[in-house]
């Protein structure tokens, strides 16, 4: 049994009092939750959600982590500066990132396998443009993705994907559950070919696009479905619980 993860994902919104503010909202709404919950929020807010999550059952993420232990990467942030605060999730290849900060298969390799080697727990975004759907080109899309971006990954089940189709993101635009359990479970099939099938039933694989309290009991219904990673709807804390509680 996959426990499901529902993880927030603040992108470049709130500072850090805002982000406390938020965080003491969030919390007594998901004190009960069954699957797993985890805000991975701007560097700089860190210290401050830290502090505000301790008592919680709330987890604490990055949103991107440098593959180099040290050294003269301006504007970086290293696993250790984000250990140092009790983060234990990252985010690793966001589509935006990809697309705005010229992120490669190659890079969120090497950031994925530092974050491991750190004892960190990478959520490794995948996903294919509207364009590379529409010409039919999503599996190929993903498995390129995968193969590249998952090599010598000793114990692939110690990371967590999530399947972010772009033209979802932010747009309102959700995947259909069927489209998105489809897509899914593709991936768990290319990553069952390329570690061991056993490994990839146990893999955790995150839907995210457009994903709201709304649709979200849909979409966790689907089998291969284990979880979320919320852009807009973890800003606000009714929206966020009411997902990470889609079981009650
Ligand atoms: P939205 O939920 O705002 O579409 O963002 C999804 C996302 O990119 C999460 O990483």
């Amino acid at each position: 049994m996959r426990k499901p993860i529902i993880a927030g994902n603040w992108k470049m919104n709130n500072t850090a009092s805002e982000g406390v503010a938020l965080v003491k909202a969030i919390a007594p709404l998901v004190e009960n939750a069954n699957c797993d919950v985890v805000v991975c929020v701007p560097a700089i807010d860190i210290p401050a959600v830290s502090e505000a999550l301790k008592g919680t059952n709330i987890k604490l993420g990055a949103e991107n982590v440098h593959f180099a232990a040290k050294g003269a990467y301006t504007g970086e942030i290293s696993a250790a500066m984000l250990l140092e605060y009790g983060v234990e999730y990252v985010i690793i290849g966001h589509s935006e990132r990809r697309q705005y900060f010229a992120e490669t298969d190659e890079t969120v390799n090497k950031r994925t396998l530092t974050a491991l080697n750190a004892g960190l727990t990478p959520i490794v975004c995948i996903g294919e443009s509207l364009e590379e759907r529409e010409t039919g080109k999503t599996e190929a899309v993903l498995a390129t993705q995968i193969k590249e971006g998952l090599k010598d990954i000793e114990d692939i089940t110690k990371i967590v994907i999530a399947y972010e189709p772009v033209w979802a993101i932010g747009t309102g635009k959700t995947a259909t559950a069927e489209q998105a359990n489809e897509t899914i479970a593709y991936i768990r099939k290319t990553v069952g070919e390329m570690f061991c099938p056993h490994c990839a039933a146990a893999l955790r694989i995150q839907y995210g696009g457009s994903m709201n309290a709304g649709n979200c009991k849909e979409l966790m219904a689907m089998p291969e479905i284990d979880g979320g990673l919320i852009g807009g709807a973890s800003l606000k804390a009714p929206d966020f619980a009411a997902i990470v509680n889609f079981d009650k």
